[in-house]
């Protein structure tokens, strides 16, 4: 059994932190002495309006329990202002976790551009928005922990949410790319699709279940993948009611036509059993594992 997990003295901004799961967050890495930026725009749950009081009312019951907060009512559109809250009131910014959500689902064929654009500018564009804003003080220091908030509907899509499915699956290449990026300057990403009761779930599940997915199963996860110590980087997880699971891609093992110059169509369907047989599967985790079959068939070692 390792210490319990502290952040004493470390900065962390969290961006949709004023209810949900990004509250149970904030309170928990409060708690444990950090010191939290609360971002939340305040507005509806289909990305109307806006107010100050989601966010005042967590850094209130942090600031009631002990510890130390301030509120940002910035939309993670305008990532600057959030990480510049948080210089500002405490100089630096150890941890992010981009958490802001909005839902504005509609089949495809019915879908508006306006709900495909609005959860492009809160999912991917608001990450990328406070996750530009924070990387060059986490370089600088030499140290930074990032988390995604992606969903299911991200990794294995969703009927009637194309627009929250193509922001949300960006999250996890996102994530792939900075935990590449950040690996020799101390800087660990990963991504988690979570599964909690709260006003984004609320109208499509019953209320008893609501109730018991509670968003304090999933911030366990977040804390530990934070932690001073840990190593996790540029992994995906499924948490929800005190599951967790960690995903990996699987390839079958592939058929390498002779490289004679030609390839046809048909030769692929008489081989489709053997290119969808995962009874010899790996599991990729660079592009350097494309790269070994795709130029090992013309004969070139990489
Ligand atoms: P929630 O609605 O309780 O919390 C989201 C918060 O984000 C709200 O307080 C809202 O005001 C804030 N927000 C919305 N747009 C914002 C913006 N532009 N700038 C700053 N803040 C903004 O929802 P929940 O469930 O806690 O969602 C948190 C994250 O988890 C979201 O990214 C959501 O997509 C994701 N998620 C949640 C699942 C669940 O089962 N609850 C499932 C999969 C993903």
């Amino acid at each position: 059994m390792t210490g319990k997990i502290r952040f004493d003295e470390q900065v962390v901004v969290i961006t949709g932190a004023g209810a949900g799961l990004g509250r149970s967050h904030a309170l928990d890495f409060a708690r444990r002495g950090a010191k939290v930026v609360v971002n939340d725009l305040g507005g509806g749950g289909r990305g109307d309006g806006k107010s100050s009081e989601a966010a005042d009312k967590v850094v209130e019951e942090i600031i009631q329990a002990g510890g130390e907060a301030v509120a940002s009512y910035d939309s993670v559109e305008d990532g600057e202002a959030i990480i510049r809250t948080a210089l500002d009131n405490f100089d630096r910014v150890d941890v992010l976790v981009n958490n802001a959500g909005i839902l504005r689902d509609a089949s495809f064929s019915k879908m508006t551009d306006e709900d495909w654009d609005l959860i492009y500018r809160v999912h991917a564009l608001g990450a990328y928005k406070v996750t530009k804003a924070a990387w060059p003080i986490m370089l600088q220091q030499g140290y930074g922990r990032i988390i995604n908030t992606t969903s299911a509907a991200g990794i294995y899509g969703n009927f009637g949410q194309s627009n929250y499915s193509f922001a949300k699956s960006g999250l996890i290449g996102l994530t792939n790319t900075l935990a590449i990026e950040g690996a020799k300057k101390g800087i660990k990403a990963n991504v988690i699709a979570p599964v909690a009761g709260s006003r984004l779930t609320e109208s499509i599940l019953p209320k008893e279940v609501v109730e018991a997915l509670k968003p304090e199963f999933v911030t366990p996860l977040v804390i530990k993948l934070c932690a001073q110590d840990s190593e996790e980087t540029g992994s995906l997880f499924e948490v929800g009611a005190g599951w967790i699971s960690r995903l990996r891609w699987e390839r079958s093992k592939g058929v390498c036509f002779t490289p004679s110059g030609e390839l046809s169509a048909e030769q692929i369907e008489a081989a489709w059993d053997q290119i969808s047989d995962f009874s010899h599967a790996e599991h990729p985790r660079t592009m350097q594992d494309t790269f070994v079959p795709v130029f090992g068939n013309l004969g070139i070692t990489m």
